[in-house]
C-alpha cells in the first residue's frame, strides 16, 4: 500500500474507503473494504448520510479478525456543522455554541468508531460569515492540541481566497482537503496547485460519479485496454500522478479489488498529459 505523509506527520494511504449511504450494510462493507486492503476510512458524524457508529463496529470487527491493527488505520471523521444536520438526527445540541458542538460531535465520534484518537477530523463545510469558520477551527485545533486528533483539515470549500485566509489564520494548518472533483469546479485546478505548494493532500469523491465523459473518452479507454485495465483503475491511477487521493465508496468486492489495484497502474507521460487536458477549461 503506497502513502503520502501529511504535514502532520500522518500516513494517508492512496486511496480512501467512503462510508456515506451505506446504512444498514456499512458495518460489513467496511470490514470486507479493511479485509481486502483498505487502510483509510471516511466517515462523518452525520446520522443523515453515515452510520459512523456501524463503521466503528466494522473496524472493530476487521481488528478482532486479525485482518488489521489499529495503527495500521488511518480514521478520517467528520464535525457536520447543525446547517448539513437533519433535526431530526443532530448527534449534539445544536443550541450550545460552536466550540461545544465541535467538542461534543469529536465525543460522539470517538464513541462511535471505538477509538482514543481520530487520525483526521475534517470540517464538513465551510460555515458564514468567515468568523464562524474561524471560530470552528480554533475549536478543531484545540482537539489536536488535547490529543484527542491528529490532523484537522476542510471538506466543500471551492473558493480559493477563502482557503488562503484560513491557512494564514489557521495555528494549526489543514493537513487536507476533500472536494467533489467535477467540470464545475474546473475541478480545483488553481486550488490544487496551491495544495500542492503548501504541502496540503488534496481528496477527491464523486471522482467517477461525475465524470462519465472521461471514463469512456478514447484516451482513458485506450490507455485500459492497452493496459489491462478498467476505466476507473485508469482514471484513479492518473489522480495519483497529480497528488490526488480518491474516495471510494463502491460496495463491490470486485472493485474494490480494482480501486486497489489501481495504485500498481503506471501511466506514460503522454496518457497523463492527455487525461489531464480533458480536465482544463474548455475556450469559449
Ligand atoms: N465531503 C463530502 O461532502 C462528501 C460528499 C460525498 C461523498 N463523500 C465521501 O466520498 C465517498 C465516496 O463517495 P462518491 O460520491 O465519490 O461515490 P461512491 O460512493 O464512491 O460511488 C461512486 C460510484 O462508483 C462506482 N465504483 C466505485 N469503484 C468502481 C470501480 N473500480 N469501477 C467501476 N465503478 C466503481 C460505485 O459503484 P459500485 O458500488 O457498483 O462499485 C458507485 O456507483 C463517500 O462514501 C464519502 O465517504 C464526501
Amino acid at each position: 500500500m503506497d502513502f503520502v505523509t501529511t504535514t502532520a506527520g500522518v500516513r494517508l494511504p492512496h486511496v480512501i474507503y467512503g462510508t456515506a449511504w451505506k446504512k444498514e450494510a456499512t458495518a460489513p462493507l467496511v470490514t470486507q473494504a479493511i479485509t481486502a486492503g483498505f487502510r483509510a476510512i471516511d466517515t462523518a458524524c452525520q446520522p443523515r448520510h453515515y452510520r459512523e457508529d456501524l463503521v466503528g463496529e466494522g473496524i472493530a470487527a476487521a481488528i478482532a479478525s486479525g485482518a488489521v491493527r489499529r495503527d495500521e488505520l488511518f480514521i478520517q471523521t467528520k464535525f457536520t456543522p447543525a446547517a448539513g444536520q437533519d433535526m431530526s438526527s443532530i448527534p449534539y445540541d445544536p443550541a450550545m455554541g460552536l466550540p461545544e458542538q465541535v467538542k461534543a460531535s469529536c465525543a460522539v465520534s470517538l464513541q462511535n468508531l471505538q477509538i482514543d484518537v481520530i487520525d483526521s477530523l475534517v470540517l464538513h463545510s465551510p460555515l458564514f460569515p468567515y468568523a464562524d469558520l474561524l471560530t470552528v477551527w480554533r475549536s478543531m485545533e484545540a482537539l489536536v492540541d488535547e490529543g484527542y486528533v491528529r490532523q484537522i483539515g476542510i471538506s466543500n470549500l471551492y473558493d480559493l481566497a477563502w482557503h488562503q485566509k484560513l491557512y494564514a489564520d489557521a495555528r494549526i494548518k489543514p493537513a487536507v482537503i476533500q472536494n467533489r472533483f467535477y467540470a464545475d469546479s474546473g475541478y480545483d485546478i488553481d486550488l490544487r496547485h496551491w495544495a500542492k505548494d503548501v504541502g496540503i493532500v488534496y481528496q477527491s469523491f464523486w471522482s467517477l460519479t461525475a465524470n462519465p465523459h472521461i471514463l469512456e473518452h478514447p484516451v482513458v479507454q485506450g490507455a485500459a485496454i492497452s493496459l489491462g485495465k478498467t476505466p476507473a483503475q485508469v482514471f484513479f491511477a492518473f489522480l495519483r500522478t497529480q497528488g490526488v487521493v480518491p474516495l471510494s465508496g463502491t460496495t463491490s468486492q470486485e472493485h474494490m479489488r480494482d480501486d486497489l489495484e489501481s495504485a500498481a497502474v503506471t501511466l506514460d507521460a503522454a496518457t497523463v498529459n492527455a487525461i489531464a487536458a480533458l480536465l482544463a477549461p474548455t475556450k469559449q
